[in-house]
C-alpha cells in the first residue's frame, strides 16, 4: 500500500512538473508506468533521427543542438554518436543506433549531431540508405577561424595527453611557406569538396546551410530558420536566452539563471601574424567562392571572397 502510494505520488509529481511548461507535449500522456525503475510513457519510443546536424566541426554544432532542445517537439541525442563515420560503430547496426536515441513521441523530431559526418567519405551514403528523405543541417563557419579553432582543440587534446604544444604555423604551412592543404584543420575547411559528396545523395533543399557567425550574434533568427526547415511552429524566442558578456555568447535562460556551454566552447585562439592570416585567407578564397556558388549564398567571410549571383 505504502509502495503504491509512493509510486502514485511520484508519478503525479512527475506529471505536474512535466506539464508545468518544460515539456508541454508530455501532458497529453496519461499515466506513466515504471519499468526497470524508470518512468515510462506508453507511447514514447526510441526513434531514429529525422534530422542530423552533420557539421561543421567547430562551427557551433553543440550550441545549435542544445538550443534546439528548447523546442517541445524536438528531442536531442546529447552524445555525438559517430555512427555513420566509424566502421566499428556502423557494424553494430541500425537497431543498436536506434537504441541510443532518446525516447520521443510520434510527433516529436529526434536530432543527432556528429560534425565528423560532414568530412567523412561514408556518412552521406550510409545516412541516405537509412533514410533518403532525412533533413540535414550544416553550420558553416569562416574556414580560417574554424581552422584555428580546430587547431586549438587538437592542441588542448595533446596537452591533456602530456604532449608538447605545436604552433599553428608549423602545422599549417610547409617549409616553403605554402599552405599545408592536407593538414586536417585546413582540409576540413574546403567545404565545397565535402559538400559535393553529400550532393551525390541528397538534394540541396534537404540540406540547411547556416551561418555559424549569425548563430553567435542572433541565435533566435537562426533557430527560426531551423524550426521552419523541420516543419515546426517557431517556438524559441529571445526570452529563452541570456547574453553572457564575459563569454561573448548567448546562454540558455533557465529557472536557475543561465546555462552556458562548457569551457571548451569559446576558447581563446592564438593570434596569427598578419602575413600568416593573409596566406590562410588567400588559400580559402577560391574554395569559399566555389562553396557560395554551390549553396547559392554569399557568406562573405573575407573582404574579397564575395561573388555576385545573377
Ligand atoms: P570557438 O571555441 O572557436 O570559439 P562546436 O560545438 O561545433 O565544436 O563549435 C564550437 C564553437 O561554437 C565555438 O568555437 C564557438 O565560437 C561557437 N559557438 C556558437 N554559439 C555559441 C554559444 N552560444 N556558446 C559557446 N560557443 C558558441
Amino acid at each position: 500500500m505504502k509502495v503504491f502510494f509512493l509510486f502514485s505520488s511520484v508519478s503525479t509529481l512527475a506529471i505536474f512538473f512535466l506539464c508545468s511548461g518544460i515539456r508541454p507535449s508530455v501532458c497529453r500522456i496519461t499515466i506513466p508506468q515504471v519499468q526497470n525503475n524508470r518512468i515510462h510513457y506508453r507511447h514514447a519510443k526510441r526513434r531514429l533521427p529525422k534530422a542530423i546536424i552533420i557539421g561543421v566541426r567547430k562551427g557551433g554544432s553543440r550550441a545549435l543542438l542544445e538550443f534546439l532542445d528548447i523546442h517541445p517537439k524536438i528531442r536531442i541525442c546529447h552524445r555525438e554518436m559517430h555512427f555513420f563515420n566509424n566502421d566499428d560503430a556502423y557494424a553494430e547496426g541500425l537497431e543498436w543506433y536506434r537504441r541510443k536515441m532518446p525516447y520521443s513521441f510520434a510527433d516529436q523530431i529526434t536530432i543527432e549531431k556528429t560534425p565528423a559526418y560532414f568530412t567523412s567519405t561514408d556518412a552521406a551514403q550510409r545516412i541516405h540508405s537509412m533514410n533518403s528523405s532525412i533533413k540535414l543541417i550544416l553550420v558553416a563557419r569562416n574556414p580560417a577561424d574554424r581552422a584555428i579553432s580546430d587547431y586549438e582543440q587538437i592542441q588542448q587534446n595533446r596537452l591533456s595527453r602530456k604532449k608538447q604544444r605545436q604552433t599553428f604555423e608549423e602545422l599549417a604551412f610547409n617549409v616553403d611557406g605554402k599552405i599545408h592543404e592536407d593538414y586536417l584543420a585546413i582540409e576540413r575547411g574546403i567545404y565545397h569538396k565535402h559538400l559535393s559528396v553529400w550532393l551525390n545523395y541528397f538534394s540541396l533543399d534537404q540540406i540547411l546551410v547556416l551561418s555559424s557567425e549569425l548563430l553567435i550574434t542572433d541565435p533566435v533568427s537562426v533557430l527560426r530558420k531551423v524550426q521552419l526547415f523541420l516543419g515546426l511552429q517557431p517556438y524559441i524566442r529571445q526570452s529563452h536566452f541570456v547574453y553572457n558578456p564575459s563569454k561573448g555568447f548567448y546562454c540558455k535562460a533557465d529557472s536557475l539563471g543561465r546555462q552556458c556551454l562548457s569551457k571548451s566552447k569559446g576558447r581563446a585562439h592564438p593570434k596569427l601574424s598578419p602575413e600568416a592570416r593573409r596566406k590562410l585567407e588567400d588559400f580559402f578564397i577560391p574554395h569559399n567562392k566555389h562553396f557560395y556558388t554551390m549553396v547559392g549564398r554569399n557568406f562573405a567571410w573575407f573582404q574579397n571572397d564575395s561573388i555576385s549571383f545573377v
